[in-house]
């Protein structure tokens, strides 16, 4: 491993034996996070790529084996060990299985578990990637090519079931690359009409006065151009599915033509005066904030609810940054596969800990651009490193793990700053923990009183 910073999540619930072992891998140069349950261990998990969890196997609620389990699906490469009481190999061996590198027994010197770093550290680089166990994961976290296992991810793969067979409209929101089409079509290819066409009109990339012909056809003479008849969007979607990018860019006078459609499944051509009826399911995309458009009188408020009968609201990628690993290996294998020639098979820790601590404002369109480049740029190599990655991204810091602060030549005004720092480490623990004060108290290793003392005077 080159030489970078070690994070180190050390999960044991003995305070006194945590603190005392933490600090002697501190003094030997691990960033040491630490967490006295599973469930503790869990959320630190789901917001840091760490490169090594340390983990006591008896712990009250979610127990260490479950925790490696945890660890290792999420990241294959994080290096696991776990700590064993009174004769308990059997459990130990049980969560090797479970993806454990090694594990020490109680009660051990320091020097052993050193020693089972170091030696993991060592095989580690002869260790080979293991293709089918990535190959497994994918499989469990994704719906029709849709990948994702976070919260909103896989509440949004129970709804897409649920719509998929129906006919209802659909109106996917969402910022721009966080895989609107991805998901139009996953609907379209998981429901009956998969057998037909799925035709898509981005509704902003047609002139206006070309938009209407696009859509509903047109017969000949119809405008000046038009030699012959033409079927439109809607006919060729026919008992399959239309998906309309971009919606939100409609003049009002076309949303009300297409209003009528969706309202009557009928429909003339341009220049027609016979009446089209088509079978056509319709899902709507836009970035827009089409409700806001709607009370600022730009979109027909009986358009946007006839579009939105069921709403599917996309999160963007920052919101869902354990979504990061599965995504990244997910264009890796495929850029890897594309390259035609040696490239990287995983990513380091380090970069790792980067791309997900960058705000992706293209979401998950940035992050596979940045998966190609890198891929190009790691040649040669096995792994993914910092530097092959984009600037700003490699410039990425989780503040809230490793802050770094640079001194200025005028100064700094530490009491702000840090009181800015505590705020905002306040802020997230009690998100984090949906607004339990207890909990919260917990993550930042504060008494409940103090925490709830500090609350107080900030909010003075
Ligand atoms: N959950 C996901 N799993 C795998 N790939 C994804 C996912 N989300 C997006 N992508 C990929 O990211 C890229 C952008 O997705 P998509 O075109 O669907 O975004 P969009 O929301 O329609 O963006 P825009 O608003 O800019 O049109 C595509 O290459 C798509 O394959
Ligand atoms: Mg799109």
């Amino acid at each position: 491993m080159p030489d970078i910073t070690k994070h180190l999540l050390f999960v044991e619930d003995e305070s006194a034996l945590r603190r005392a072992v933490a600090a002697q891998l501190i003094a030997r140069g691990y960033v040491v996070q630490e967490a006295d349950s599973g469930e503790e261990a869990l959320a630190y998990l789901a917001e840091f790529a760490f490169d090594f969890i340390i983990t006591d196997l008896r712990l009250p609620g979610i127990d260490g084996a479950a925790v490696v389990e945890a660890a290792v699906g999420r990241y294959p490469d994080i290096i696991a060990i776990v700590v064993t009481g009174y004769g308990t190999v059997k459990d130990a061996v049980e969560s090797i299985k479970r993806g454990a590198w090694d594990f020490v027994s109680k009660p051990f010197q320091i020097d052993e578990l050193l020693h089972a770093l170091d030696s993991a550290i060592e095989q580690r680089r002869l260790k080979s990637e293991n293709a089918y166990l990535r190959a497994q994961l994918e499989e469990r976290y994704r719906f029709e090519g849709i990948i994702g296992k976070s919260r909103p991810m896989t509440r949004l793969f129970q709804l897409l079931e649920t719509v998929a067979p129906t006919n209802s409209t659909i109106l996917i929101t969402g910022e721009t690359g966080t895989g609107k089409e991805v998901v139009a079509r996953a609907i379209h290819h998981s429901g009956p009409r998969k057998l037909h066409r799925f035709v898509a009109l981005n509704c902003s990339a047609i002139p206006e006065t070309l938009l209407e012909a696009e859509l509903f056809g047109h017969v000949r003479g119809a405008f000046t151009g038009a030699v012959g008849s033409r079927q439109g969007r809607f006919e060729q979607a026919h008992k399959g599915t239309l998906f309309l990018d971009e919606v939100g860019t409609m003049s009002t006078g076309l949303q009300m033509k297409l209003l009528r459609a969706l309202q009557e499944r009928e429909f003339e051509r341009v220049g027609d005066s016979h009446t089209t009826k088509v079978d056509v399911r319709v899902i709507a995309a836009t970035n827009s904030d089409l409700g806001r458009m709607v009370a600022e009188g730009q979109f027909r408020e009986d358009l946007f609810y006839r579009l939105n009968v069921i709403p599917v609201q996309l999160p963007p990628l920052r919101e869902r940054k354990d979504d990061i690993p599965l995504l990244v290996q997910h264009f890796l294998d495929t850029f890897r596969a594309a390259a035609g020639r040696p490239a990287p098979v995983t990513v380091s820790q380090e970069a790792m800990r980067r791309l997900m601590a960058f705000h992706w404002p293209g979401n998950v369109r940035q992050l596979e651009n940045a998966i190609e480049r890198a891929v190009a740029f790691g040649a040669g190599r096995s792994q993914i490193d910092v530097t092959d990655l984009p600037p700003d991204i490699q410039q990425a810091q989780d503040a809230a793990i490793s802050p770094s602060v640079t001194l200025p030549e005028e100064g700094i005004d530490l009491d702000a700053l840090i009181g800015g720092i505590e705020r905002d480490l306040i802020q997230r623990s009690l998100e984090r923990t949906g607004g339990n004060k207890g909990q919260a108290a917990k993550l930042l290793n504060l008494k409940r009183t103090t925490l709830v003392e500090k609350l107080k005077r900030l909010q003075r």
